[in-house]
This record gives structure tokens, C-alpha cells and sequence, in this order.
């Protein structure tokens, strides 16, 4: 019977077959481990001499790395490795033979390694990540249908910039000069004048010039936005998300975890509610760990971010920046509108800003104001500024970086790592 290995539990005893690739191989005289995967996992087939045909057992002993087979053997129970099950093969169908796959088991550059991303995509450790990348998609669209939004696709090719105009990428729209989305955020708050509680899922672009383990040009967000609801309304949704999609990987992602050594138990702490320090806050307790020429009114890099975060054992939300630093949307904070009722959500472990989010100015006049202060003109911001004439409401919103996210729940390094085929200030290929 044709299975899969995420399957093979359920057929402890029975002959199946299995199409894989040979990940690695170790042998002896009278025994050939193989380390196989199928897309679904990974697993090992155990071949003894003794009860194969001597063809079958050269055919093992012979196979190199990331050749594709049909194998065919009994599952075993296998207490001795995490995943729990063996195959004791009986037959091998070569399907095609792979020679000299150039990601050895050997150690290699980080280079290397990108310019061979189409196969290292292949390795135990990338299939964790990706996997955790995917429970946490599916995680996000669980929590927001379980919660009354309605998912709304923004446009990537857009006329209006959400967050300044210095990193967009332009692109000709026939006669028109447009650009690609760097947030849907303005369409989502059309949106949710709409449906009420709305979120998107989409891939965003940034040309920044930034060379960090947190950058990305092309990274995905996804970004809430909620009618009638102020900013200390965000920030429970915001922290009670985040819990959601950190406990939907422990509870589904326990092999994956494991293979990238991921400690849990910081995990397991990650439960809502998280705390709450304002923007003034925030410079004090820098202040007090070495940061002595911090001034108010700068924005936080990220050794502050790290510095922020150590104190901390879950993420924790910074509130109420100057206005000064943040985006032309955000609400000033009426009882102190030099600061803006706004916060970012710092993940522990120095994986930085992992949320950006504020209430929005609902009202016509002061938008109209921001307008001037920011030199924002034209037909392209004309439609945005309807939405505060037509029965404006409370709103707020927030964007979560989809690959800053994975890094900090896999525990990896690099958000080069979190993506399929990541864009970076130096890497279009593959
Ligand atoms: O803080 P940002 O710029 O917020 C917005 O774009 C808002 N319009 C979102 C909203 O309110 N709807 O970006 C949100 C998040 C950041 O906190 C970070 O996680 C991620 O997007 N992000 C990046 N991730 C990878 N590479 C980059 N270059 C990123 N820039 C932002
Ligand atoms: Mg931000």
C-alpha cells in the first residue's frame, strides 16, 4: 500500500510503499541505514543483509544523496529516535539517480547555502522552519475566523504610501507611476468601515537599505483592523493573537521544535496578558542599563529593542511614542498629543519589533492637518481622507511581520531563514 511518512503510525506491522529521497546514508558490511524524506518527514529505513536480496542490498549500499525511490518495507516501532518509527526495507525502486547534490552533510557557508536555497530547502532543519512558518499561518487565519473578522486582500499595486515614501519600490502602471505595497493598512481601514473586523495576509516591500538579521525587502504581514475598537482594545487582541499562534506551534510543531533544538519553556510562558511600558518608560530603563545619551524623542534601534527585551520574559508592548517619530495616521493621545496612542510589540530574545500597530485619527480636521505636515497630495490620499467623512468611527489596527515571527517562535538567528526564497539587499536569486 502506496503512504505517506506522516502517516506510517497508522500502519505498525504493514508493508507499504513510500515514494522519498535519500537525505543520507550510513552503512556496514550487513546493514545500511537510510535517512529518508518524503516532503511530509523524515524518517529511517533499516536494511539488513540477511533478508534482502544481495541486489537490493547493493542497490542500498550504492545510493547517493538525494536520489528519489520507491521503498517498500514493513514500519516498526522505534523508540530510539524522536520521530518513533522505522521501515525494515524489503525493496528499493530507484525512480532517479541524483549524482554529486552539491549540499553535502558537511558544514557550509551561509552563501553557499543561499545560492543553493532551491536545495537547501530540502535539509531537516529548513523543513522545520517551514513547517512552524505554515502552522502559523494557519494558526492566524484560525484565530481571526474564530473571532469574527472577515479576511480582505489589499492591492500590491498601489497609488498611496502607507508608511512614508522613502523605501518604496516604483513601478511604471502604464502612464502612471505606481508603487509596490509596503502595508495594506490604509485599504484595511476602508475595509473595516465595511465588515467591522477585517485582517489581511500578504506580502509587502520595502527598499530598505538595511543589512540586519531582521530586514527583509519582500516580507510578509499580517494586518488586523477593527472598527469601534481604541488602542488598549488592540493591545488585548494583539497579545491574546501572539499567545494563540505560540501555543498552536507547541501543541502541532513538537518533532519541528525539537529539530531545531528550540528551548520551550521560554515558549510556554507566552501567555496574554504581556506588559504594557510607555515610550517614557522605555528611556528610563535604558538609562538605568548603560544607555546613558539616550534622548527623548529619538526612535529605539536595536540594541535598545534587545535591551528593552531582556527585562522581560514575554514580548512586551511599548505605548505612546512622540508623534515626531511615528506615521501620519496615527491618534495623538488627547490628554498629551505630542505622543500618539500607538505601541510596538517587542519579542524577547532580541528578535525585535515584532508588531507595529496604533489607533488611527478618525477625525476629518486633524487628518486634513497631517496632510500639510507631511506634504501628502494629490488624488492618491483623497479617497483616505473620505473615511472621516462619512460616519468615522474608533478604529485601530496593527501589522505583524510574518518572518520576525517565525524566527523568534523557531529560535533562529536570520530571518533569511524564514522565508521560502528570502529578498535581501544583495540576493534576487534563486
Ligand atoms: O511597523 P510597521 O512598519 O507597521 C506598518 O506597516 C503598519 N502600517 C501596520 C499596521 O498598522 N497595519 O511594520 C509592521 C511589522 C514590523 O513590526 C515588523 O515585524 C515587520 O512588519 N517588518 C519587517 N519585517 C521584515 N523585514 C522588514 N524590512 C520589515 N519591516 C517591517
Ligand atoms: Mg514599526
Amino acid at each position: 500500500m502506496k503512504t505517506t511518512i506522516d502517516q506510517v503510525s497508522k500502519h505498525v506491522g504493514e508493508e507499504v510503499t513510500i515514494g522519498v529521497w535519500l537525505a543520507n546514508k550510513r552503512s556496514s558490511g550487513k546493514i545500511a541505514f537510510l535517512q529518508l524524506r518524503d516532503g511530509t518527514g523524515f524518517f529511517q529505513g533499516v536494511v539488513v543483509k540477511a533478508e534482502v536480496s544481495e541486489e537490493t542490498f547493493q542497490i542500498a549500499k550504492n545510493l547517493t544523496q538525494e536520489t528519489s525511490l520507491y521503498v517498500t518495507g514493513v514500519v516498526a516501532e522505534d523508540a530510539r529516535s524522536p520521530f518513533g518509527y522505522e521501515l525494515q526495507v524489503k525493496n528499493i525502486e530507484v525512480i532517479h539517480e541524483a549524482v554529486d547534490y552539491p549540499i553535502t552533510p558537511k558544514e557550509h557557508g551561509t552563501e553557499f547555502l543561499m545560492d543553493h536555497r532551491h536545495l537547501w530547502l530540502r535539509s531537516k532543519r529548513q523543513h522545520a522552519i517551514m513547517k512552524i512558518r505554515n502552522e502559523i499561518i494557519r494558526s492566524t487565519y484560525n484565530y481571526f475566523n474564530d473571532n469574527g473578522y472577515v479576511k480582505i486582500d489589499p492591492p500590491i499595486l498601489t497609488g498611496s504610501a502607507a508608511e512614508g515614501t522613502t523605501e518604496l519600490f516604483h513601478t511604471q502602471y502604464f502612464e502612471e507611476e505606481a508603487y509596490l505595497s509596503q502595508s495594506g493598512q490604509l485599504y484595511m481601514e476602508a475595509a473595516a468601515m465595511a465588515f467591522g473586523k477585517v485582517f489581511s495576509f500578504g506580502p509587502t516591500f520595502r527598499a530598505e537599505k538595511s543589512k540586519t538579521r531582521r530586514h527583509l525587502i519582500e516580507f510578509w504581514m499580517i494586518e488586523p483592523e477593527m472598527a469601534f475598537m481604541d488602542h488598549e482594545d488592540s493591545l488585548v487582541v494583539q497579545e491574546q493573537y501572539v499567545s494563540h499562534i505560540v501555543q498552536s506551534v507547541l501543541k502541532n510543531c513538537k518533532l519541528e521544535l525539537n529539530t531545531l533544538g528550540r528551548d520551550v519553556e521560554k515558549l510556554e510562558k507566552i501567555q496574554a496578558p504581556f506588559p504594557r511600558i510607555t515610550y517614557d518608560q522605555a528611556i528610563e530603563l535604558l538609562k538605568k542599563n548603560g544607555f546613558d545619551d539616550v534622548e527623548w524623542g529619538e526612535d529605539f534601534g536595536a540594541p535598545h529593542e534587545t535591551a528593552i527585551a531582556q527585562s522581560f520574559d514575554k514580548p512586551v508592548f511599548i505605548t505612546h511614542y512622540p508623534a515626531e517619530i511615528k506615521a501620519f495616521y496615527m491618534k495623538p493621545d488627547p490628554d498629551r498629543p505630542e505622543v500618539v496612542l500607538c505601541a510596538d510589540l517587542i519579542a524577547p530574545e532580541g528578535y525585535g519589533e515584532m508588531i507595529g500597530g496604533s489607533q488611527r485619527i478618525d477625525d476629518l480636521e486633524l487628518m486634513e492637518q497631517r496632510y500639510k505636515d507631511h506634504n501628502l497630495t494629490g488624488d492618491a490620499y483623497q479617497w483616505y481622507l473620505e473615511l472621516r467623512k462619512y460616519g468615522s468611527v474608533p478604529h485601530s489596527g496593527f501589522g505583524l511581520g510574518l518572518e520576525r515571527t517565525v524566527a523568534w517562535i523557531s529560535g533562529v538567528e536570520h530571518v533569511r531563514e524564514t522565508i521560502p526564497f528570502p529578498r535581501l539587499l544583495n540576493r534576487l536569486y534563486p
